[in-house]
């Protein structure tokens, strides 16, 4: 019986491959499968084989029972499924491609127009040094922006910080060269601060330095000036206003005019001054012969400003949505 057995099943299974139609997969089933099919009338013999013996042969003509089906089903789909044919006037599968943030894309833009004012561009930890991020900046240790609402300390570690602003390179340019010298820094700083459409505790800083014997004022509004029309266009409008910083003075904020629908606003840019001789003094340079400015700006401000973003978050939301409009 199990030799019959397997001769159904190479004629079956010989027949099906050269059935091409309807009709020849019908006519193969009936003669094959169906009830009083050749594998039916083989399974009909079971009774009368050895007792020992008909565990195992029933089990092996149900095997090649559900084989025959399994073969019968796959070719019938063949035969009904419409072929697959490679149509070359099918527009493509576009592969998606990645791209990058618009963030990187913007902060590129900035460092092109450094690079084109004489700048070169440097990056400091963001893991800081205490002295780097305060005392060297002339900011004492009582001083309110030293407080542990805004600035993360390290556990276990009291002269860590995460930098709460890139003015720290205004410390460590002189590490890279001596003076005259003009840096930028564009990095990420950190603020414990509750955050909303216009706070990150995770933002992005372009502060930038000049060192020099005859540096002025005027040439610290110049080069920021110069900037804003590089990077917005030439008619950007600017003012200055007089504000407070510990490592700088006298030290000043700037503004932009800026237009959005049909309104016209003064935004707040940045903040920046002449570099307090205190902390030319850290970089063990003579203040009597050496000056300088210093600026900081947020980066994700301007980035904003230049696609027209409404939310600062979403920007470091890692959200596909949004990156990919840009
Ligand atoms: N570090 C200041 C800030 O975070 C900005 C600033 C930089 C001001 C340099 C003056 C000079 O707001």
């Amino acid at each position: 019986m199990e030799h019959e057995l397997r001769r159904i099943q190479d004629e079956a299974l010989a027949a099906l491959a050269s059935v091409a139609d309807q009709s020849g997969l019908e006519r193969f089933r009936q003669t094959y499968l169906g009830r009083s099919g050749r594998l039916a009338a083989l399974m009909a013999e079971l009774p009368n084989q050895p007792a020992a013996d008909r565990p195992r042969l029933g089990r092996l003509a149900n095997q090649a029972k559900a084989g025959l089906q399994r073969a019968f089903g796959d070719r019938r789909r063949a035969l009904t499924e419409p072929p697959q044919v490679f149509d070359p006037t099918l527009p493509g599968e576009k592969p998606e491609r990645g791209h990058l943030h618009p963030l990187t894309q913007f902060t590129r833009r900035m460092v092109e127009i450094w690079r084109s004012l004489g700048y070169d561009i440097h990056e400091g930890p963001e893991l800081e040094l205490d002295w780097y991020n305060f005392a060297g900046l002339n900011i004492p240790r009582d001083h309110p922006s030293r407080d542990i609402q805004d600035t993360f300390y390290i556990k276990d570690h009291p002269d860590l910080v995460l930098r709460t602003h890139s003015s720290t390179v205004q410390l460590r340019a002189l590490k890279h060269r001596p003076p005259p010298l003009k840096f930028v820094e564009i990095g990420r700083v950190y603020r414990h601060e509750a955050t909303d459409a216009s706070h990150e505790s995770m933002f992005t800083q372009c502060d930038g330095v000049a060192l020099g014997r005859d540096l002025t004022m005027a040439h610290l509004v110049t080069t920021l000036r110069t900037f804003f029309q590089l990077l917005f266009g030439p008619r950007v409008k600017i003012r200055v206003r007089p504000s407070y910083f510990p490592f700088v003075e006298p030290g000043i904020e700037m503004d932009m005019k800026w237009s959005v629908a049909g309104k016209t606003v003064w935004l707040e840019m940045l903040g920046a001054g002449m570099i307090h001789p205190n902390v030319i003094k850290a970089m063990k340079l003579d203040a009597k012969r050496w000056r300088g400015f210093a600026w900081g700006m947020g980066v994700d401000r301007l980035m904003m400003l230049h696609y027209g973003i409404p939310d600062v978050r979403l920007s470091y939301s890692g959200d596909l949505e949004f990156l990919k409009q840009f």
